[in-house]
């Protein structure tokens, strides 16, 4: 964890950017007392279960277990790294950020990685004036006979990188960008046989990409000649730039994707999609999509259309983004285009309205996927009629919804006459295979006693750290009873480490800075022992109380310790002490 913000700072910075502000420009967010509840941002339902502590600066959602200060906030719904967390909310709040408070190493990074960012944007500038010049009439024209219009090309950037061998390299050396960073982003590389430099993307139509803030990091480059070649040349991954985790089109879709997205297969179907008011689309790029796709789309919208190209190898894509998929709660959805390619196809020859009308009737994956397999089994034949009952069993058997799986299990049943009883069986017999195979556990299973136990003393532990940052005089009550080895053995062990051994003698340490600094599994189990706390009137008196029952519990855990050990007498005087 970068600690190189003195605490001070990084407590300035959490103390200027309220958590119900922040939390509540991406969430709706309503007032409950001294808490406020929304929808989460990081997993979709439809009952709030995400709530905002204003006096504590805490978040947690009890649906999806996620929490913390604003700082983990930010990491997570901007996708940031702790230091670029900080610098975003110093940002928000117009804190200055000296430079000396980094370590030099992370410091020449961070300034390298914005140099980068500059570099790109200046490339994308310059790309888009060789677009607009006369140089660019023949990508003008490319563009025009595919109906993007001046103000699509402005929205989205797009330019045109000039035919000859060093145009961009010249404009980039003339605003002093460093060569070793040229060659490193990529747009430039240098001839082995001549020494000299060359730009990559040559008279190319350029589409900038960019990341979720709209920073330019990457290029994809569409050649305009008709015989094929590489259609597309893409920047390769880069310090700025992480294929597998960039959607194309997320920037601008963001803001517009709450309750719906959709993913499309190429740049021009975004492009296209966003033109005609659909401005909820995004791609991957042109690689698979990932796990890291899938957890950045189920953190902005609650159901996803996939809408690849309607060739083959656009419905196997398909298949497989739904396997990646199949790990979210997001409602699945394909929209498979008819009679034309793609979407920005069918847009052009079809309209919006009619558009409109297939992601209406788009297709629960369930249903997509039983429909793949008709198109492949031949149910007139007994023997394929079994292969694909047998198939569907396992489509069936992902369904969540027993009810909907009913469903399913009629129309199959009533479509091939194999009797329900018989496919209900087969699709019990897949479900407890594969759930015994990977035995998974959710929010809501069972609990055993002892692991109530352990909860319950966490809880009074969390309660008890924070009642030390709450107030001074507790913390030193506390200091004063116990030391740190109450809490030995414990996930809290950490932050309760930070907590006795702070050094400052008037106030207390600062919670949230602490919560901001703890690794993520237990900020999440703080924040949810915390906000579900009521205020506490008498802090000295339940502090009093809680070292009271932590001191107990801790006795008869070294009293089974012992036990465990087998000597009577250590277990004799123990107990004898423990009734004191
Ligand atoms: N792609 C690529 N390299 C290629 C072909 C495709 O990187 N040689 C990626 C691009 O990200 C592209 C996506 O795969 O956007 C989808 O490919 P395709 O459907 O061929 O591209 P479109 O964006 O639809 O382009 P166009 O409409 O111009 O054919
Ligand atoms: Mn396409």
């Amino acid at each position: 964890m970068a600690a190189y913000y003195s605490d001070e700072l990084i407590n300035e910075i959490i103390a200027s950017n309220n958590l119900v502000d922040v939390a509540g420009s991406y969430v709706k967010l309503k007032r409950s007392g001294n808490r406020y509840v929304g929808l989460c941002p990081f997993h979709s339902e439809k009952t709030p279960s995400f709530q905002v502590s204003a006096d504590k600066q805490l978040y947690h959602c009890f649906g999806c277990g996620e929490g913390g200060s604003v700082i983990q906030f930010i990491m997570k719904i901007e996708n940031l790294d702790f230091v670029e967390a900080v610098k975003f909310l110093a940002a928000r709040a117009n804190i200055h950020l000296p430079e000396g408070n980094e370590k030099a190493s992370d410091g020449e990074f961070f300034r390298k990685k914005q140099k980068m960012l500059e570099m790109y944007v200046t490339a994308a500038r310059f790309y888009h004036s060789c677009l607009m010049d006369e140089g660019g009439n023949i990508a003008r024209s490319y563009l025009a006979a595919r109906q993007i219009d001046l103000s699509t090309v402005t929205h989205f950037g797009l330019g045109y990188s000039p035919a000859g061998y060093d145009a961009l390299y010249n404009h980039l050396k003339e605003k002093s960008f460093d060569e070793g960073l040229m060659l490193e982003s990529g747009l430039i590389r240098k001839s082995e046989k001549t020494g000299k430099y060359y730009d990559f993307f040559r008279d190319r139509v350029m589409v900038p990409i960019f990341d979720i803030r709209g920073n330019v990091i990457a290029f994809g480059g569409r050649t305009m000649a008709k015989s094929d070649g590489m259609k597309y040349v893409n920047s390769t991954d880069s310090m700025i730039f992480n294929k597998s985790k960039t959607l194309y089109g997320l920037n601008f879709a963001k803001k517009n994707c709450s309750e719906r997205l959709i993913l499309v297969e190429g740049y021009m179907d975004v492009i296209s999609l966003h033109k005609y008011g659909f401005t909820n689309a995004v791609a991957g790029l042109g690689t698979a999509f990932t796990p890291e796709h899938a957890k950045i789309v189920s953190r902005y919208t609650k159901e996803l259309i996939i809408c690849y190209d309607s060739d083959n190898a656009g419905q196997a894509a398909v298949m497989r983004a739904l396997s990646v998929l199949s790990a979210t709660d997001l409602k699945l959805k394909v929209l498979v285009i008819p009679d034309t390619k793609d979407a920005d196809e069918y847009l052009r020859l079809k309209g919006a309205a009619k558009f409109k009308k297939l992601i209406e009737g788009a297709k629960n994956h369930i249903l997509y996927k039983i429909d793949r397999l008709k198109q492949e089994y031949d149910i007139e034949n007994t023997e394929q009629k079994i292969e694909f009952v047998t198939k569907a069993a396992g489509v069936f058997s992902e369904v969540g919804n027993e009810i909907e799986r009913e469903a399913y299990i009629a129309e199959t049943s009533a479509e091939t006459g194999i009797s329900e009883e018989a496919i209900k069986t087969e699709v019990n017999r897949i479900s407890y295979k594969s759930n015994n195979a990977a035995p998974k556990r959710t929010y809501s299973t069972y609990k055993t006693a002892e692991e109530k136990q352990d909860e319950s003393v966490f809880r009074a532990q969390a309660v008890l750290l924070s009642l030390m940052c709450g107030d001074i005089t507790v913390w030193r009550y506390v200091r004063k009873e116990t030391d740190e080895s109450l809490f030995d053995g414990s996930p809290l062990q950490a932050v309760a480490n930070d907590i006795y051994s702070y050094s400052a003698q008037n106030k207390p340490p600062d919670f949230s800075v602490i919560i901001s600094k703890t690794e993520d599994e237990t900020a999440k189990k703080l924040c949810a022992a915390l906000t579900s706390q009521q205020d506490v009137e008498n802090p000295l008196k339940a502090a009093e109380q809680i070292i009271d029952r932590l001191k107990t519990e801790k006795q008869k855990q070294l009293i089974n310790a012992a036990a465990g050990e087998g000597n009577p007498a250590k277990l004799a005087e123990m107990i004898k002490n423990l009734k004191k």
